[in-house]
């Protein structure tokens, strides 16, 4: 059966990386398409490369009509899904690619985003949306948090090993780098070419936000309250995100429960003990790469995850929630290889 789909925020990076992966899913139709500046216009005037699919007309997000829709997608800002998810009937399954139903603690969504959760009884009923890690809770869920692309790459490394004891909740430091795209589409002066090309900055040092996500669910995993470093940094590449990671804990140990969670899973490959993982080897899709490395320092491990930020990061992972959520094959749409070069 057919399952119709509703994006809101389809004019940015991530609305834009649905439509393409969706373009090639067989049991799901774009049926409504939301934006904000870019209402009134075709797919095609905000994206060339998208004008040929035969996609619905941009509207206010106000103006799509839920009836007939079983699922939406919020690829919005944060900010903006949690005072609207209350206009999307009960019978919509929703997925948020933004921030805001990621932290179940309204506190906690105060003090990383400066303001009000507008629906806080909503954050404790929302999943966390990394399909290898809570699968179980996204096939029950109404509501999946659409986990940020540096915590995706961060928790698909860390979690398993911390969860079977095999790394140290203290001392964790991930060093983190992303392509441009992953700040979104709407022009911001730090974001043009002359302010990114041939340079490599580090930004958020002590305080991005994400470390509000990376607490809770670092903790979680522990069973004991985990504060990892964490500093991200802008590369000039358009997509991609590699977490290079320290830690305290035994190589073949890690490596080993990494091997052994994963072994079935079709989109998060652990490579052979030793090597280590690329951005250009999962660009465009939904793969994660991890690889694990015994560093010179006896008891201390060094671990590498890669993905792209647009897919695995974001909109391919959504996409695989909402496979879930629905009860169809978890990776329709989903299996195109990466493109390289
Ligand atoms: N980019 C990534 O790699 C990435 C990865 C993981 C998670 N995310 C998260 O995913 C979300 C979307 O990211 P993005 O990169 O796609 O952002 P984006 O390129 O800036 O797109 C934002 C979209 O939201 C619409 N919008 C903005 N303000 C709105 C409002 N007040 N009401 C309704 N629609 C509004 C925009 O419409 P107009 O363009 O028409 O104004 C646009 O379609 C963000 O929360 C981001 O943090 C992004």
């Amino acid at each position: 059966m057919e399952r119709k789909i509703a994006i809101l925020g389809a004019s940015g990076y991530t609305g834009g990386e649905l439509l393409r992966l969706i373009a090639t899913h067989p049991q799901m139709r774009v049926a409504a398409l939301a934006a904000e500046r870019n209402a009134g216009r075709r797919v095609g005037e905000v994206f060339a490369h998208l004008a040929h699919l035969g996609l619905p007309d941009l509207v206010k997000t106000e103006a799509v009509d839920f009836a007939d829709i079983d699922l939406a997608f919020l690829a919005l800002p944060h900010g903006v899904s949690h005072a609207l998810v209350r206009r999307i009937p009960a019978h919509v399954k929703v997925v948020d690619l933004s921030a805001d139903f990621r932290l179940r603690d309204p506190e906690a969504y105060r003090r990383w985003y400066g303001q009000e959760h507008g629906a806080p009884d909503l954050q404790h009923e929302a999943a966390f949306g990394i399909p290898e890690l809570y699968r179980d809770r996204i096939a029950r869920a109404r509501i999946v948090a659409n986990s940020g692309c540096y915590v995706a790459t961060s928790l698909l490394a860390l979690v398993p090993p911390l969860r079977a004891g095999a790394l140290a909740p203290e001392g964790i430091v991930i060093d983190a780098k992303s392509g441009v795209s992953g700040a979104g589409r709407a022009l911001k002066e730090a974001m043009l070419y002359c302010e990114v090309n041939e340079g490599f900055a580090a930004y958020g040092l002590a305080g991005h936000r994400h470390m509000g996500e990376l607490d809770q669910e670092l903790s979680l995993a522990a069973g004991a309250p985990v504060q990892a470093s964490f500093t991200p940094h802008l590369v000039p590449m358009s997509r991609g995100m590699m977490a290079t990671i320290y830690a305290c804990g035994d190589a073949a140990r890690v490596h080993c429960a990494l091997a052994d969670i994963y072994k079935d899973e079709p989109f998060v490959s652990v490579l052979p003990p030793g090597e280590v993982p690329q951005t250009r080897h999962v660009r465009a899709s939904n793969r994660c790469h991890i690889g694990v490395v015994a560093d010179r320092a006896p008891g201390r491990v060094i671990l590498v995850s890669v993905l792209d930020n647009l897919v695995k990061g974001a909109s391919g992972q959504a996409l695989q929630c909402a496979n879930i959520m629905l009860g169809l094959e978890e990776t329709a749409g989903l299996t195109l290889a990466p493109v390289f070069p």
